[in-house]
């Protein structure tokens, strides 16, 4: 298992183990939301000074991202492309680094302990697959250095769920109609 013991407070070997711990945890015969979930799991015990780790997923039919999975508060389901920083991290394809969130026009309050925010899109090609959101209730609490670790750690989940095949929902052979 993956612990914060695990790290030496050398940023740059600290940053490297992350990334080489999510490449093994990542199991392609899982379902997405699984992979997700340990994803936020790993990031949420590295980062100190966070109070939610997670994900959005993106929903071409509806224009709008959906909640998945993450470690922090209760949070808000749907944010439409444009809204907030993730809909704004959609909307441009390019990674918001938020000192102060309350002078971000239009960010979405889901923790009101949140003081600045990371969000990376996650891109396959220019086709936006979701985004990787972090909190922290420190203002100024991300760098550019930061960013930097956390936009390699989207290009590797990215990558990862680009190529993902386990199951995304229902097993196989079970169908709604069948269910009880
Ligand atoms: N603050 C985000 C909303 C998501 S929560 O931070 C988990 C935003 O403005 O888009």
């Amino acid at each position: 298992m993956v612990a914060l013991n695990d790290y030496s407070g050398l940023r740059e070997d600290d940053e490297a183990l992350v990334l080489e711990q999510a490449h093994h945890l990542w199991d392609d015969d899982l379902p997405l939301v699984s992979n997700l979930a340990n994803a936020s799991a790993l990031l949420k015990a590295y980062l100190t000074q966070t109070n939610w780790v997670g994900f959005y997923l993106w929903e071409p039919a509806r224009e709008e991202l959906v909640l998945g999975p993450f470690q922090g508060l209760v949070a808000c389901t749907r944010i439409p492309r444009g809204r907030g920083v993730c809909g704004t991290a959609v909307e441009t394809r390019q990674s918001q680094l938020v000192p102060d969130v309350h002078l971000f026009p239009g960010h979405i309050a889901c923790d009101s302990a949140s003081a600045s925010e990371v969000v990376v899109p996650l891109l396959q090609g220019q086709t936006v697959l979701g985004v990787l959101d972090i909190d922290s209730p420190v203002k100024g609490r991300f760098d550019p250095s930061d960013l930097r670790f956390l936009e390699a750690f989207g290009t590797l989940v990215a990558g990862k769920w680009a190529e993902n095949r386990g199951a995304l929902s229902t097993p196989p052979g079970v169908t709604r109609a069948g269910a009880r």
